[in-house]
């Protein structure tokens, strides 16, 4: 139940977010061009949480939230957020998302390239009037969005240490996105440069939580989770941290998972219900659990530098929540 400081935040959220859905479907509409509009819309039209509008949206709460320059915040990050999406299931070659066909598998590789490029294109529109700092920001956060995903691409090489390696993609390809939102809504908002800098601190860190918790629950949740198929990194070929953890030291079982992954991806079923089965009794997992609760505990830190909130209460719940997401009990 919603305590009387909570439920006005609450109510101001729903509101919010009900505001910048409007304004989200505003922006894609291509005039005289409806099947842009279409493909451009798919997957906002097919649900999703907009977990980084709602930081966005939060972090604003430390400024005057109800500035007009803070739904443009939320929505372009949530624009940035799903082109990302629309790359990544080219590139993953997945076949669904948000539990409806990918862009990528319903019009094919070229228009889920553009329809990407698009959104990313309109998210730049929403931004620019924020300010040449915000453009700056959104721009710097775009360079490690696609550094990232570059790196996790080649792989760590012969010389680099693949645990590192891995940690500064995710930082790369999913924090960054969770700075820049927290970041933004507190700009926009016209938050001071101390609020600024914690709600930076607090999207990096919840960001590295939160991709790391996606990687456990690849592994260890059940399949259909977000409307996509699990063992999607085995498949894909890409080593995260619950895998790293599970391939070090000298027993059977990493050597029996080394040579089942030896090959790069693992394509065939067999072969990946074998490999699922050992990670999730390899201490590996349970180490990556940890991190996922030492990583949100470092977010919620981050939040001890502003002052007491309703709005800061409930980035304190989310990072709990993370933590109990990744431990099987939330
Ligand atoms: C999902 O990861 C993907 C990302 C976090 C980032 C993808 C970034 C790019 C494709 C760079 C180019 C982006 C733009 C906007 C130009 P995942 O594949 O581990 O997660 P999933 O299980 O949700 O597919
Ligand atoms: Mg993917
Ligand atoms: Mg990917």
């Amino acid at each position: 139940a919603l305590s009387d400081g909570e439920r006005p935040l609450a109510e101001w959220t729903r509101h919010a977010l009900a505001e910048v859905e409007e304004l989200l479907a505003a922006t894609l509409r291509a005039p005289g061009d409806p099947f842009l509009t279409t493909v451009a819309t798919h997957l906002l039209a097919a649900g999703g949480k907009r977990l980084r509008p709602r930081i966005a949206l939060l972090a604003a709460r430390f400024g005057d939230p109800d500035r007009p320059e803070v739904p443009r915040a939320a929505a372009a990050v949530e624009l940035i957020h799903v082109a990302s999406l629309y790359h990544d299931d080219v590139m993953d070659e997945a076949a669904t998302r948000r539990g409806v066909p990918s862009v990528n598998a319903r019009w094919g590789n070229r228009v889920a390239i553009l329809a990407g490029d698009y959104l990313v294109a309109r998210a730049a529109e929403l931004v620019a009037p924020l300010g040449p700092a915000a453009a700056q920001e959104q721009a710097r956060m775009m360079t490690r969005l696609v550094t990232g995903q570059l790196r996790e691409t080649v792989g760590a090489g012969r010389d680099a240490d693949p645990e590192r390696y891995y940690m500064r993609v995710i930082a790369d390809k999913t924090a960054a996105l969770f700075a820049l939102a927290a970041r933004l809504g507190a700009q926009a908002a016209g938050a001071g440069p101390e609020a600024r800098e914690a709600l930076g601190a607090f999207g990096e860190a919840y960001g590295v939580a939160y991709q790391l918790c996606d990687d456990v629950l690849d592994i260890a949740g059940p399949d259909g989770r977000a409307g996509k198929p699990a063992g999607a990194d085995l498949r894909q070929g890409v080593a995260t941290l619950p895998v790293l953890r599970a391939l070090r030291g000298r027993g059977r079982t990493p050597a029996r998972l080394r040579g089942l992954l030896a090959r790069g991806p693992v394509t065939d079923p067999g072969r990946l219900a074998a490999a699922t089965r050992l990670l999730r009794r390899s201490p590996g997992l349970a180490e990556a659990r940890a991190e996922v609760a030492r990583h949100a505990g470092r977010a919620r830190h981050a939040l001890d530098a502003l002052p007491g909130s309703p709005a800061r209460a409930e980035l304190i719940a989310m990072c709990a929540h993370l933590a109990a997401r990744a431990s099987g009990t939330g």
